[in-house]
């Protein structure tokens, strides 16, 4: 405990980073080389003009302004007719309900469109709970329901746009769900990171301290796994990042379609993802990629 105190102060850690990067094992120079989500939230609020986080921090706000990118059909359900749910409805099989601001996995809930009998009912309660969005429910690209198909499992690439216009990838995250709607680290999931080819070479782990080779639905491998589509997700990546340039520094969440890739958000306040030094043996964080980056 006075060891976690400690490390709060000298390195900004969270106790949340302490456990998942396991301090406890680690030298005060391996601690050094980690981001830690105190560390991020700084440069969050430095490199993210506050004028435009709305439009990252509201599900419905970024959706208009990134409709071209989405690669899903989604509607309001404080606006639409009747005439549209219904026909939103036809259109799709399996739906998700979203509260437009909210983290980390909370108030979504994906439905079976055959499922509801009453429409206007449904639209009742979604508005209830606040989850004023719904969405097409993405197909992922097979490969990825091959990990797990619980879940969409999206990527998290964080990047950084420099003041020449130069895009910079810090981090390179697959995510996967493991049995429930959605595949957030704080809420059941778990991830690992992948290399600039978008391949897994460690295992991945979850908030739990599970540690998995192999995805434990599917028994698909972890370690090894290449990331479809990857030479599309670089440019599309690319493209997203220079889209709003007074948001700098953003952790996307990006699924893998069958054609290529979609944006499902982007966090202006991204999390931290780094490698499990426990599961992984590797005992050295992100921080000097995002220093080198950025410059601080
Ligand atoms: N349209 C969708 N179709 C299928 N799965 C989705 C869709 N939107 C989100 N998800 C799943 O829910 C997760 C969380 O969604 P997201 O919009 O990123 O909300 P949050 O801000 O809570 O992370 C995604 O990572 C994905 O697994
Ligand atoms: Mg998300």
């Amino acid at each position: 405990m006075a060891d976690m105190l400690w490390a709060a102060v000298r390195h900004e850690t969270a106790f949340q980073d302490y456990f998942d990067w396991d301090f406890h094992t680690l030298s005060s120079r391996e601690r050094r080389t980690f981001i830690t989500h105190p560390k991020s939230n700084h440069l969050a609020l430095r490199l993210n003009a506050v004028e435009h986080r709305a439009t990252f921090s509201n599900k419905a706000l970024f959706n208009v302004r990134f409709a071209p990118f989405l690669g899903r059909e989604w509607i309001d359900l404080r606006t639409a007719s009747d005439d549209e749910l219904a026909g939103f409805f036809t259109r799709h099989d399996r739906v998700i309900a979203k509260i437009a601001d909210s983290l980390g996995g909370d108030g979504i809930e994906a439905f079976t469109t055959a499922d509801i009998a009453d429409q206007a009912a449904f639209r009742a309660a979604r508005l209830a709970n606040r989850q004023v969005l719904l969405e097409e429910f993405l197909t992922q690209h097979p490969e990825m329901s091959r990990l797990n198909d619980s879940s969409v499992n999206t990527l998290r690439i964080v990047t950084y746009l420099d003041d020449a216009g130069a895009v910079h990838t810090l981090a390179r995250v697959l995510k996967m769900g493991n049995g429930g709607d959605v595949d957030n680290f704080s809420d059941g999931g778990m991830y690992t990171m992948l290399d600039e080819h978008g391949v897994a070479h460690y295992a991945a782990f979850d908030g739990d301290g599970g540690v998995y080779t192999v995805h434990p639905r599917s028994q698909t491998s972890i370690v090894g796994f290449a990331v479809p589509n990857w030479d599309k997700v670089q440019a599309f990546v690319d493209a997203l990042a220079r889209e709003v340039p007074e948001i700098r520094y953003v952790g996307w969440d990006i699924a893998i379609t069958p054609a290529g890739a979609a944006v499902i958000e982007g966090n202006y306040n991204t999390g931290v993802f780094q490698l499990k030094p426990t599961a992984t043996g590797v005992r050295e964080g992100l921080l000097p990629v995002y220093r080198a980056a950025i410059g601080f």
